[in-house]
């Protein structure tokens, strides 16, 4: 059992969507927070809007530069204990695979992947070293199942599903935590912020987005997942919250679908 109370949870996307509705709930339940995001106006306004204010910090960081956010994390973090990381900021995409940009892709990988990758680095040499901590990354439904204009996003939460799957074998005999979350839809800015085939922002949200879980149930599904030491958590409604079992026991079927639904 992973405590809330009195911990150090370090969350990253806490400016908007799942990450704020999880700063306001971690917040309530008594956690110390590190405020993760590129905009640290945001971020300070979010801190002394949470309860207990004063026990919050921010620590604005670019996720597209994993180097530089690992250095700047390092120096701003030395001497800290960390005992949980949220990997929760990610940006998603809507553009197909044959007009979508090469730069693109690398963004999405930039930030939904080698950006945890990046902050783990930060965090775990002090939880091995503790033999204590749980690292948590926020991925998506997409990193089990691929569907149309995802290719690039798709492509990056596989990654980090992989990733997180070998680090969880390696952290074993530490003690360490590792956890993978998998939400369906979720109604945040994601779609509004989705990169299309030319680098550009979408700008509009999507139906099944807007009809999906909202930021709030998503986030009680993340703790809950987290205090159970959960090594993975699907969280959602309908079809997209199915689509990873689907995917195991009839893959013929979710094939058909997936070539003829839009999302
Ligand atoms: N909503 C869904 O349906 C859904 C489904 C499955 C998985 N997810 C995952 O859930 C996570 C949270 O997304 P959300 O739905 O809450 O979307 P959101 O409302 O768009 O929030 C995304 C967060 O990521 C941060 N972010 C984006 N680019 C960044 C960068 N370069 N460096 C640092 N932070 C950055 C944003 O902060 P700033 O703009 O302030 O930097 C924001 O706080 C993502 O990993 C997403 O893939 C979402």
């Amino acid at each position: 059992m992973t405590a809330i109370k009195d911990k150090t949870i370090w969350l990253t996307g806490a400016s908007s969507g799942i990450g704020l509705a999880l700063a306001q709930q971690l917040a309530e339940r008594g956690a110390r927070l590190i405020l993760t995001s590129r905009r640290p106006v945001q971020l300070e306004e979010l801190r002394q809007s949470l309860a207990n204010s004063e026990s919050h910090q921010v620590l604005a960081l670019d996720l597209s530069n994993p180097e530089q956010a690992k250095t700047d994390a390092q120096t701003a973090l030395s001497g800290q204990t960390i005992d949980v990381l949220i990997n929760n900021a990610g940006i998603s995409q809507r553009s197909e695979a044959l007009e979508t940009d090469l730069a693109v892709y690398r963004r999405l990988m930039e930030i939904d992947y080698f950006g945890v990758i990046a902050l783990n680095q930060v965090a775990l040499p002090q939880m091995v070293k503790r033999q204590q901590g749980h690292i948590v990354t926020v991925a998506s439904v997409a990193g089990k199942v691929g569907s149309k204009l995802r290719s690039g996003y798709s492509g990056a939460k596989f990654a980090v599903v992989g990733y997180m799957d070998c680090l969880r074998a390696e952290m074993a005999e530490h003690n360490v935590q590792v956890t993978s979350i998998l939400p369906g839809f979720v109604n945040t800015q994601i779609a509004i912020n989705a990169l299309q085939a030319d680098g550009n922002q979408q700008g509009h949200n999507d139906p099944e987005i807007e009809s999906g879980i909202s930021a709030n149930t998503c986030a009680e599904g993340i703790i809950n997942a987290i205090e159970r030491n959960k090594a993975e958590a699907i969280i959602g409604k309908g079809l997209s919250a199915l689509a990873p079992t689907l995917q195991r026991f009839f893959p013929t079927l979710v094939r058909r679908i997936t070539a003829k639904r839009k999302a």
